[in-house]
């Protein structure tokens, strides 16, 4: 079958390591290996779901050559003896079982080693690292904090600077790991020498200050990874596959490595025996928005030239990674440009992605919507989790299962937890009636869509899905007893969503002044009247609210959703000014996307922290400062973004209905997309 994915749906081969597609799961840390290092359940159902799923090849992220020593995270997976082998035999079996291959991406993490700097033990380094400087920890939190801290420890870092004797011992490390998975049944290798781990420190200028034949030149920098290359085929064999992960550029260092250093070492990196380079992007964190630039980078495809460059130097098949859509993928492919593309987020988002292109349903798949959850718990030394994908860490689970009898579940509510709960109850074989007070399926998602355009496919997602399911969709429809009375249910599920109101503002009932649920009800035109008050045009009310806004707009609460609105009022020539009580902003945020859009927001509007409001005037909106001097900032429209809270009327009327009432999403705890999703998963399982 052809259709516009087909040249990512090909054959490939890396060496001799034959390949169903052109699709490779990206190597990812999960955290989900057991607390000593070893593949226990958790782990292999995770990575067999996206075998089964249709990726050609997983690469299992950062494991441990040295375990405990050099680890990055506290749930990493170890391969510094043979008490691994038989986890991951049984990991290598379950990939195999669908017909995936599977790869040890090995690591030793550097000076970024959090678990030898937990337990005092020096960090291995190629010079003495220059100090950080960063102004990103203070948008923490205090318990985010608490939780980074907890795994760093106390100790201050010392380090080590490798002499010939380590350079020695670690190639061997690398070399034993290589031949344990190898005896495991493992289908390759990948050597990480990227992202600021041991090996890339010792590529990179600005971090190898050595002046012995490991510094200096880009060979010298680079004799490290090719001795390691050369080491571990010795071992493992000519024929076994053995790759590298590259940086093809360090963001934000000066003197870092460039592309041409990149290509350079590619170039010896396949002198030396690997059989295919992966690129990928480091930015330093000189600032939080770096976290957003590479190797998890914003901006679709922006790391696919790096790929592009090394193709055009060398013989091997080159790997791209970094947000690239399947379609983007399939042209660049067909173009020549590289020949596999690593996906990471989107295989947390929807394991079943390959699959359904395959199968020609890529309508179907559960979009990531870039809210970097899943990289923030890395960084916070949690479990991954994925908020749109409520099953990711509970593959093991029992999931989605026929139901064992037909019965009829009214939901309550079109917003992402009832959504998902109508497509999980349908899709067990129940059947399902949606009821929506507005006129449009979405809810609080379709609000949060306008603020974070990332949210917009997974809108359109759950969407299509309830709309090819055999569910009975009532819009317009408000729910209450004479309803339930009328459709005699079996089961009722409550998804109300949450309410945004004025906190009872002073001035909040003046014509320029617009609660959250205000906004809402145009998106989702729910309220005529109010979209005739702002003169919308119905068919593009998202893009029209920031139209009716005036010039000068004061956002009160920077919150998620109030951070998100100022940025994009920002983006559609507005002057905003976020005010926020507390002195931390966006804390619903993921840490990563907190420090990007503070990052936009303060780039050309303001953020005031401590800052409570007195009183909104048809001009200004008046407030104390943290000292409690007064300001005045002058506003034409003002929003009120405060904090949610569940909106629990229609539970409160059906309380008594005689039918048994599932509450999910917001209405239960204001949990935003992850709760909503997870909420509605479970329900719909439940019921
Ligand atoms: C949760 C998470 C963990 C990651 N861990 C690793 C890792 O262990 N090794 C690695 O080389 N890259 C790691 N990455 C980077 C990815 O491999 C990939 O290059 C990046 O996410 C961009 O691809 P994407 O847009 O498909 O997510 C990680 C990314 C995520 C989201």
């Amino acid at each position: 079958m052809s259709n516009v994915h087909s040249p990512l749906l090909e054959p490939g081969r890396i060496g001799a390591l034959e390949l169903r597609n052109r699709i490779i799961m990206a190597p990812m840390g999960s955290n989900f290996a057991e607390a000593d290092g070893r593949c226990g359940e958790r782990i292999q159902a995770y990575y067999e779901a996206r075998a089964k799923g249709g990726a050609a090849l997983l690469t299992m992220g950062v494991v441990s050559i040295a375990y405990p020593s050099g680890t990055s995270s506290p749930y990493q997976v170890g391969i510094s003896n043979d008490d691994y082998i038989p986890g991951l035999t049984e990991m290598a079996r379950r990939a195999h079982k669908h017909g995936a291959k599977i790869a040890a991406q090995l690591q030793h993490a550097g000076k970024t080693a959090m678990c030898d700097l937990a337990e005092g033990r020096p960090v291995w380094v190629p010079s003495l690292p220059p100090k950080p400087s960063t102004s990103m920890m203070g948008a923490l939190t205090k318990e985010e904090l608490t939780s980074f801290a907890s795994t760093i420890g106390r100790h201050k870092p010392q380090f080590r600077v490798l002499d010939k004797g380590d350079i020695e011992q670690l190639i061997e490390w690398y070399a034993a790991a290589a031949a344990r998975a190898q005896a495991a049944g493992f289908d390759g290798i990948e050597l990480h020498a990227g992202h600021t781990y041991l090996v890339a420190g010792f590529l990179s200028p600005y971090y190898n200050q050595r002046d012995d034949e490991y510094g200096g030149s880009l060979e010298n920098r680079a004799r490290l990874m090719v001795e390691m290359i050369r080491g571990v085929k010795a071992r493992v064999g000519a024929g076994f596959p053995v790759w590298v992960r590259l940086d093809g550029e360090e963001l934000r260092s000066k003197g870092g490595i460039t592309l041409p250093d990149a290509v350079g070492a590619a170039r010896l990196a396949v002198e030396a025996g690997a059989v295919a380079v992966s690129m990928s992007a480091y930015a330093t964190f000189t600032t939080g928005v770096a976290f957003t630039e590479a190797p998890t980078v914003h901006e679709p495809g922006r790391l696919m030239d790096y790929a592009t460059e090394v193709r055009k130097a060398v013989s091997v098949p080159v790997i791209a990674a970094g947000r690239i859509s399947p379609q983007m993928a399939a042209e660049a492919i067909a173009a020549g440009r590289f020949d596999f593309v690593a996906m990471a987020r989107k295989l947390l988002a929807d394991p079943e992605l390959p699959r359904k292109l395959v199968q020609g349903r890529a309508r179907d798949v559960r979009p990531c919507n870039y809210c970097y959850v899943c990289i923030s718990e890395i960084f916070l030394n949690s479990r991954i989790k994925c908020p749109v994908n409520a099953e990711l860490g509970h593959e093991a689970e029992a999931g989605i299962t026929p139901a064992a009898a037909q019965r009829h579940v009214l939901v309550i509510g079109g917003g992402p937890a009832g959504m998902e709960a109508a497509r999980v109850a349908a899709t067990r074989g129940h059947r399902v009636t949606l009821v929506e007070r507005s006129e449009r399926l979405g809810g609080a998602l379709a609000f949060a869509a306008l603020g974070y355009a990332g949210n917009a496919p997974l809108l359109d997602n759950l969407v299509h899905q309830v709309r090819e399911l055999p569910i009975d969709v009532q819009l317009a429809t408000a729910a209450d007893a004479a309803l339930v009375g009328r459709l005699k249910p079996d089961a009722v599920v409550v998804a109300s969503g949450a309410r945004r109101g004025t906190g009872g503002l002073a001035g909040a009932g003046l014509a320029h002044v617009w609660t959250c649920d205000e906004l809402q009800r145009q998106i989702t035109l729910e309220d005529a009247g109010g979209t005739a008050r702002i003169g919308l045009p119905p068919a593009d009310a998202a893009a029209g609210a920031a139209k009716t806004l005036g010039k000068r707009v004061v956002v009160i609460g920077g919150g998620m959703v109030g951070l998100e609105l100022a940025d994009y009022l920002l983006a559609h020539d507005r002057t905003v000014t976020v005010l926020e009580p507390t002195d931390k902003a966006g804390r619903e945020l993921s840490i990563a996307l907190r420090w990007r859009v503070m990052d936009a927001v303060e780039q050309r509007g303001s953020i005031q922290r401590s800052a409570t409001v007195r009183e909104i005037t048809p001009t200004e909106v008046v407030w104390a400062d943290a000292e409690g001097k007064e300001q005045r900032t002058g506003a034409d429209s003002v929003l009120i973004a405060r904090e949610a809270t569940p909106d629990t009327g229609v539970a409160e009327l059906l309380k008594d209905c005689g039918v048994p009432l599932h509450l999910a999403g917001d209405c239960r705890g204001v949990e935003q997309i992850e709760g909503a999703i997870r909420d509605g998963f479970r329900v719909g399982c439940e019921v």
